[in-house]
């Protein structure tokens, strides 16, 4: 009987699995099954260039569509799997078709988080997660209409910056007293709300929105906060974080915790279910704990290890995280995680828009916010990796060059 891996799921993660099966020799049949209308994409320029109408749809794509058929990969779209049974090791899609399975890789990503308060149907009302989401968007996003944006994270400001470039009156609505409050120190966030205020947007920190109001129409109007402040709007686009889909899963009864329990070769308790991407929480050797990651680089190198175990050349998943954003002239790249840092060091200044930031831990090195820093970026993935340590006081010396310093303090990693 010839083979057959399923991926549910069609996005970043799955893509990826499934172009790594087939350059490894996975010649059976492969089958890919996503709930979206589309052969997979990127979701990172979704809230930048796409949504600022700067790339072409098919520029999205993750690989040309007829890649898929030309490498005979089966794919089924607007498709949703509502079933597993292990011990029959079959799924049932929504249509009722039951299709059997030798392995199975669970890609099913994340959703958003909804904002469930009084006129969150109202029309002008958005989230932003897929294509489909951005075009509904596109048509309301003319220069001089009211946006308020519900989160001040990575979603919130790209979309600020975006709207401030085609015109928009822009205002963030963020609950916390200081903006990506999630990912970075204090100083980074005042850096990114100083910044954002000099390009016009309006951010309303510490308010938590109670309520949308719309006209009889059923069109928003007004944006209403719970301490009585509202500001009026013609489009609201909540960005306030998202969930793992990890239902079909937990249903089937694999281990779930906040994310898929998944190996360092991304296989769940059942040997021949696989999960990979954004809905895995899966064990990082580097930085020596489980974690649940939302971004592109893990969905990439899951999908990649997924399929190197299961064509019998297995390489444990060993990898720093990352993660950028561009809002404005910026690009933020961040590696590592800043979770347990105790020492925080700024190299350069944030008036010129090109600056590092480090975090420690007794002297070694957890995390890097770069900004507009490309070589800080490289060159810390590698001393994160590494283990590397530094003196906080040195590193924070601009006389002394990163490159020398980072050599050296890479040197020392490796004889230790
Ligand atoms: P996020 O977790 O980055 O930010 C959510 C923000 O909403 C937080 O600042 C939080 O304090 C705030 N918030 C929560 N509840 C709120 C409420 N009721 N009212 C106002 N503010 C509230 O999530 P976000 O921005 O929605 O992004 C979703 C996902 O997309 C994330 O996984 C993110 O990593 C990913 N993404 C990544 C990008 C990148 O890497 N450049 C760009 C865009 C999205």
């Amino acid at each position: 009987m010839t083979e057959t891996i399923i991926i549910v799921g069609a996005g970043h993660a799955a893509g990826q699995a499934a172009a790594s099966l087939r350059q490894k020799g996975f010649s059976g049949r492969l089958i890919m099954i996503g709930d979206e209308p589309y052969v997979p994409y990127q979701r990172p320029p979704l809230s930048k260039a796409f949504l600022a109408g700067e790339l072409e749809l098919e520029r999205l794509f993750f690989k040309p569509e007829n890649f898929w058929p030309k490498h005979d990969v089966e794919t089924m779209f607007s498709t949703r799997v509502k079933e597993i049974d292990r011990k029959r090791k079959t799924i049932t899609l929504d249509n009722s078709e039951i299709i059997a399975y030798n392995k199975l890789i669970l890609a099913t990503g994340s959703r958003v988080r909804e904002l469930h308060i009084p006129g969150h149907t109202l029309k002008g009302v958005h989230y932003l997660r897929g294509i489909d989401d951005v075009l509904a968007i596109q048509s309301a996003f003319k220069k001089g209409a009211r946006l308020v944006i519900v989160g001040g994270g990575y979603i919130g400001l790209e979309v600020a910056a975006v709207g401030r470039k085609n015109g928009l009156d822009v205002t963030v609505m963020e609950t916390e007293s200081r903006v990506m409050n999630r990912v970075v120190a204090t100083e980074i966030s005042q850096f990114f709300q100083n910044m954002h205020a000099e390009e016009g947007v309006k951010l309303e920190l510490g308010r938590r929105v109670q309520e949308l109001q719309g006209d009889k129409n059923g069109q928003l109007t007004e944006v209403a906060c719970m301490d009585g402040f509202t500001v009026p709007a013609d489009i609201c686009i909540i960005g306030i974080g998202i969930i793992p889909n990890i239902e079909l899963a937990e249903a089937a009864d694999i281990l779930c915790s906040d994310g898929i329990i998944v190996d360092e070769h991304c296989r769940t308790l059942d040997e021949d279910i696989y999960a990979i991407g954004d809905c895995t929480r899966h064990p990082n050797p580097i930085l020596g704990r489980h974690l649940r990651l939302e971004s592109v680089h893990n969905a990439i190198e899951q999908g990649k290890t997924a399929a190197a175990a299961i064509c019998g050349t297995p390489v444990a998943y060993a990898q720093v995280p990352w993660f950028w954003s561009d809002q404005y002239n910026v690009k933020l790249q961040i590696t590592g995680l800043t979770e347990g840092y105790d020492q925080f060091v700024m190299r350069g200044d944030p008036a010129s828009r090109s600056f590092a930031a480090f975090y420690l831990q007794d002297g070694k090195l957890l995390a890097v916010d770069a900004i507009n820093s490309p070589r800080e970026f490289m060159l810390g993935k590698k001393l994160i990796t590494a283990g590397a340590k530094f003196t906080p006081e040195i590193l924070a010396d601009m006389e002394q060059d990163f490159k020398t310093l980072a050599t050296a303090a890479l040197e020392v990693a490796k004889s230790t």
